[in-house]
């Protein structure tokens, strides 16, 4: 193992320069060369790269982002793209790469594996949580804290007005951050897409609550169980309740990684050059019951990532 490359691909998630800081100076450490490839997996196809160097990654450590850019390349989903993505490889003598993103992203680099001896790392690094072999992927922690601070904000609105809100988050099709985020927010409703849910039970609890004097309300929804507004609309209409639906949006993918997201950057960083370092690849390194482990690439790609319904019944016990 002499060079390495990183890259980040995908959404951006806060903490990916915290990994991108931790790669470059544990590497160079090990005496290895660190590239970093541009824009994600674009970077890759079309050989831009830079060295990275102990001083270059100085001052990133807070920053959200990605200082390496990223991009959802539509390029890279096609034979031709992975073959550059390699033949970039091959030519920069690039022994093992790292790369830091989510699920769609490691399904590249699964496909770029077959056409590559590179070893190739993920490192999980994505808000929605949805990765398996990790019990929390970097960024989440940071999402769910911004997104409490907003549903914080909105609560003064919903008890001036007495009005329910549906705030939707995000989690493409999984209820991760909506789960965490309605836990500690108190919510009275959590609408997940794992769980099937009834409009007329959701409907019944808001005129249950009504009745009994509490007028506001917080629906926390992911954005994977479908229209928001005309869910707000339809509690209205059925409710009486005023009701609105605010969406969180991007503000959840960006600012300030937390104390946690910066630490498992650290960490997982530190676990990646330790694989590569012992010619392993085709693995993505994660955290599992308080343990920085690893598991192999093509598993965490296949297997669904289960939710904790635990976490949306404590939800609900705790708002009664
Ligand atoms: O995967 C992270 C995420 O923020 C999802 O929660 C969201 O559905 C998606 O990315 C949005 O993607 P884009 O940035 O391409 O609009």
């Amino acid at each position: 193992m002499r060079t390495i490359g990183v890259a980040t691909c995908g959404g951006d998630a806060p903490g990916m320069n915290a990994a991108i800081r931790a790669i470059t100076r544990i590497a160079c450490t090990k005496n290895l060369k660190v590239l970093g490839f541009e824009n994600g997996w674009n970077g890759l196809i079309t050989n831009a790269f830079r060295h990275l160097l102990p001083h270059s990654v100085m001052g990133i450590l807070h920053t959200g982002g990605t200082i390496l850019r990223t991009s959802r390349s539509l390029e890279f989903r096609t034979e031709e793209g992975i073959k550059k993505a390699a033949e970039t490889l091959a030519n920069n003598n690039v022994d093992g790469l790292v790369v830091i993103g989510g699920n769609g992203s490691f399904n590249g680099a699964l496909a770029l594996s077959k056409e590559t001896d590179t070893k190739i790392i993920g490192i999980p690094a994505t808000i929605d949580n949805d990765v398996f072999g990790t019990n929390e992927t970097i960024g989440f922690d940071t999402a769910v804290d911004t997104a409490v601070v907003a549903v914080d904000k909105i609560r003064d609105t919903m008890v001036s007005f007495k009005r329910v809100f549906v705030i939707e988050v995000m989690g493409r099709e999984r209820g991760f951050i909506a789960a965490t985020v309605g836990l500690a927010v108190g919510a009275e409703i959590v609408l997940v897409p794992e769980i099937q849910f009834d409009k007329n039970q959701v409907f019944k609890s808001i005129k249950e609550k009504r009745a009994k004097g509490k007028r506001s309300g917080i629906i926390v929804a992911a954005e994977g169980i479908g229209d928001c507004q005309k869910l707000a609309q339809e509690i209205e209409e059925n409710t009486g309740a005023e009701t609105r639906r605010s969406v969180l949006g991007y503000i959840q993918r960006g600012g300030n990684p937390s104390a946690r997201s910066r630490l498992l950057a650290s960490l997982f960083a530190n676990k990646a050059i330790e694989l590569l370092l012992n010619e392993q690849g085709n693995r993505v390194v994660g955290l599992q019951d308080g343990t920085i482990t690893s598991i192999d690439l093509e598993t965490s790609c296949k297997t669904e990532k289960p939710l904790e319904l635990d976490l949306v019944n404590l939800a609900s016990i705790l708002t009664r």
